[in-house]
């Protein structure tokens, strides 16, 4: 549904140069909520705005639901017509909503509308269905400033979805809510995902917003994809840092004569009895030094830190028998020579 390749921004301000943007291919499938995280300065801003062309890239390309949008002309909000109307087939919603002030709820959601030349009454029949969508048929009259920051964002949402877009961007839509708006606010965009069978791709630096809702996720880095691929997928992927970042196991190396193994349950491998299994099987006493279970995509998963006596040469037998169990099984203590700086996992070109 969006496809980038190779996407290069350079800004360039009084005889500097950033790089914001290094090579970006990214693929989001239809229908899918996709993540994307990083760093502050990662280029996660410059990325969203390079798919709506409200930036132009310095290089590559941008499609979106088959069309190229970098292939039309303009950027910004006073493009030609050709790349309005692509646009209008993507929604934003932003970190401070967006909101005109002097605007009803119902005025900002018309507003979009006004743009596309709709007339008052479809305007006005369109703006309410949307506002019953996002649950707030009541605060039609109201004007943003008596809202709180979870129905601000609702209305934004709304908004966002007036020119029935396919395409649904986020811009750290969360991080001025608490944790409890922030939820409810996630869970809304994944019924609108579900219902309408909008594709969102989202930018947040919170963990907790991609084991929340995303089916797939990127790793950002200096402007670059370091790491990508669908959750359940990175889960199951030695040395993803994804993986580490989402379910941080905690839990210190000890060194000496043990043996600490990270093992990440996932699928099947959740419900089983693994660790007392080992235990009796082979007669040896596990420590859990750390340990982080939660629901991704209404799936348990989780990663545990254990602690075996002896050296790992000594545990090559247990080992092997987690490996058998279907769990990831890592040596943190033991870093892999030559580790790909890369991760690519997800299913290219699907
Ligand atoms: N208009 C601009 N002119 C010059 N440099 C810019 C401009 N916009 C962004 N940058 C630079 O590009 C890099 C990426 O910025 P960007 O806003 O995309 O980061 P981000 O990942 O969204 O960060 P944050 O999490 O803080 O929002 C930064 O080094 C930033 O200073
Ligand atoms: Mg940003």
């Amino acid at each position: 549904m969006i496809t980038t390749s190779d996407l290069t921004k350079v800004y360039r301000s009084r005889g500097r140069e950033v790089t914001a943007l290094d090579g970006v291919s990214l693929h989001v499938r239809p229908g899918e909520v996709y993540g994307v995280i990083g760093r502050s300065g990662a280029g996660k801003s410059t990325l969203i705005r390079c798919l709506n062309l409200l930036e132009r890239p310095t290089s590559g390309t941008v499609t979106v639901d088959g069309q190229d949008l970098t292939a039309l002309a303009g950027s910004g909000n006073r493009a030609p017509r050709p790349l309005r109307l692509a646009r209008s087939g993507i929604g934003m919603i932003f970190q401070h909503f967006n909101l005109l002030s002097s605007r009803t709820v119902q005025g900002n959601v018309e507003l979009p509308l006004e743009i596309l030349g709709l007339s008052r009454r479809d305007r006005a029949r369109k703006a309410l269905e949307l506002l019953d969508l996002v649950g707030l048929a009541d605060k039609a009259g109201v004007y943003p400033a008596r809202l709180s920051g979870g129905q601000k964002q609702r209305v934004g949402i709304a908004r966002a979805l007036a020119g029935d877009p396919k395409v649904l961007l986020s811009d750290e839509a969360t991080s001025a809510l608490d944790p409890e708006t922030t939820r409810s606010v996630l869970s809304l965009l994944r019924d609108l995902n579900e219902q309408l069978g909008l594709t969102v791709l989202l930018i947040t630096h919170e963990m907790d917003v991609v084991k929340a809702v995303c089916d797939s996720a990127a790793l950002m880095e200096k402007g670059r994809i370091v790491e990508s691929g669908a959750v359940s997928d990175l889960l199951a992927t030695p040395g993803s840092r994804l993986a580490r970042e989402l379910f941080p196991v905690g839990g210190d190396l000890s060194a000496g004569d043990r043996t600490v193994v990270d093992i990440t349950f996932h699928g099947e491998s959740t419900g089983r009895p693994v660790i007392s299994r080992l235990s009796r099987a082979y007669d040896v006493d596990v420590s859990i030094l750390g340990a982080a279970m939660d629901t991704v995509g209404g799936r348990q998963v989780g990663r545990m830190r254990i602690e075996l006596p002896g050296r790992a040469e000594d545990n090559v037998v247990p080992i092997g028998f987690l490996r058998e169990q279907g769990l990831t099984v890592e040596l943190p203590g033991d870093p892999p020579a030559g580790r790909a700086d890369v991760v690519e996992l997800s299913g290219e070109g699907a």
